[in-house]
């Protein structure tokens, strides 16, 4: 199932892509050109719509349908490309920076033409700081070409983008934290509605798109919604940037047609090359840390948005993370909601204190060892206290690690409590618990 040509990662094909003439010489910024001359704002929000482009930042959200959300004939509006990247296992968005800034600063100069945007910021992660000079660099070469700054090829439409660094924070990925951090305030997320199609950055119509997803659009606009359509499946069309990690033998970004079955994506020897010491899979996270975990059972699902969540997860980031049985269940679900912990903002009640008496338990039990008779209880009851009731998304995704570990291998929990002395009986274990959806999460990226 593998690609000949890529869409993204297209440095596979061609080696000097990276550089501005090597991005030229394959036909780079013609779209643009051509665009600017011959199309209008409107030809290319609908290309983008009929091509089915999905947000790769998380939710998967139709692209060309969000940006037809923004309120007619209010200016300025902006473009912000989301390079925060900073969800555990997700990978993908600093490498197409790395090897393919050029078509990705074509991307959002294209999409900020169609969204009639003279103003375009890319919000990068803190830490990212080598891909912020390179992109720096892509910006300068394309003010040098005269595709971006005032009226561009002499068409009347002018566009400056700009790099912004963040400070590393995780909440800074969301998309109305970060407009709040973009503005120079604390980074923290702003209630919904309004959304920021209509009111944004600065109050103004915004669009926040991904970089995948923004890299995307060159390809689309050059070769047509046919050709876009012939890869991936009807409703999760096109390609993904898959980050394979854990304990496969061949981490890394792997770009394949939606719909590639986790199976393939794991044990194809072009791709993870099967599990590390040839161990059983035991934990398969599909979508970053913010996914319901999946079993072995689930290796042939198909790797689109769909499949994945009849599956009972999400495709998220498309950060698949694989864990061999070497991992305990008490260690992961530690190690996942220690994160949250850490990168919670403290806005909201739920989320601070939740995420910080989750750790609390889980790493008594999971580091010292030490398991006390009412301990399932007790984190049941923490996240269910979380589950629907947190300000924004962070919130909500540090209940799928307890929760996902808890349904799917209570008794290495049991096995904490016992080892520590007491015994297991109705009503001080999982025996007392539904351990089935509580209140319905709203999933991970809205
Ligand atoms: C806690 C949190 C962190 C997020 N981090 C990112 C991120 O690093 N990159 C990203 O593109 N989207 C991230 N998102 C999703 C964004 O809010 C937003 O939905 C996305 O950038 C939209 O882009 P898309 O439509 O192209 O997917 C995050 C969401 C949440 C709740
Ligand atoms: S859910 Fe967590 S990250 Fe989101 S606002 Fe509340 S405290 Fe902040």
């Amino acid at each position: 199932m593998g690609l000949t040509e890529y869409i993204v990662m297209r440095e596979l094909n061609y080696p000097d892509i990276n550089s501005f003439a090597g991005y030229r010489r394959v036909g780079g910024w013609d779209a643009y050109a051509a665009a600017l001359k011959t199309k209008t704002p409107a030809d290319i929000v609908q290309v983008v719509k009929d091509a089915g482009l999905r947000g790769r930042g998380g939710a998967g959200f139709p692209t060309g349908v969000k940006w037809s959300f923004l309120p007619r004939g209010v200016f300025p509006r902006y473009l912000l490309c989301n390079c925060d990247e900073s969800e555990p296992g997700t990978f993908n968005n600093h490498q197409i920076i790395d090897r393919n800034p050029h078509q990705l600063i074509e991307g959002v100069a294209l999409s900020a033409f169609a969204i009639e945007s003279s103003t375009a910021y890319i919000y990068m992660r803190g830490e990212f700081a080598a891909a912020a000079i390179t992109l720096e660099r892509a910006i300068a070469d394309a003010y040098r070409a005269g595709f971006l700054g005032k009226n561009i090829l002499g068409t009347g439409y002018d566009l400056d983008i700009y790099v912004h660094r963040g400070a590393g924070a995780y909440i800074c990925g969301e998309e109305t934290a970060l407009m709040e951090s973009l503005e120079g305030k604390i980074g923290q997320p702003r209630l919904k509605p309004p959304f920021p199609a209509v009111a944004g950055l600065y109050g103004k119509p915004t669009i926040i798109n991904n970089v995948e997803t923004l890299a995307n659009v060159p390809l689309i606009v050059e070769r047509g919604v046919d050709w876009y359509r012939s890869h991936g499946t009807e409703k999760s069309p096109g390609t993904k940037c898959f980050s394979l990690s854990g304990h496969v033998n061949r981490p890394g970004n792997y770009e394949l047609p939606f719909g590639v079955p986790l199976r393939e994506l794991i044990e194809s020897p072009e791709y993870g090359g099967g599990m590390r010491g040839g161990r059983p899979v035991k934990v398969i996270i599909p979508g970053g840390a913010s996914a319901p975990w999946l079993t072995a059972k689930h290796l042939d699902t198909p790797l689109d948005y769909e499949s994945v969540a009849a599956a009972g997860s999400m495709l998220g980031s498309g950060a698949v993370i694989v864990l061999d049985d070497s991992v305990k269940a008490p260690h992961l679900a530690y190690k996942m909601d220690e994160f949250f912990k850490h990168e919670s903002c403290g806005k909201c009640t739920p989320c601070r204190e939740g995420t910080h008496w989750l750790v609390k338990v889980l790493h008594r039990m999971a580091e010292d060892g030490h398991g006390e008779p009412d301990d399932i209880q007790t984190l049941h009851g923490i996240y269910t206290q979380m589950a629907g009731n947190c300000f924004c998304l962070l919130g909500e995704s540090a209940v799928m690690p307890i929760k996902s570990a808890l349904q799917l291998f209570a008794e290495e929990f049991e096995a904490v409590i016992a080892a520590s002395g007491h015994t297991i009986e109705q009503g001080n274990g999982r025996h007392t618990i539904a351990l089935a959806p509580s209140k319905p999460s709203r999933g991970r990226f809205g």
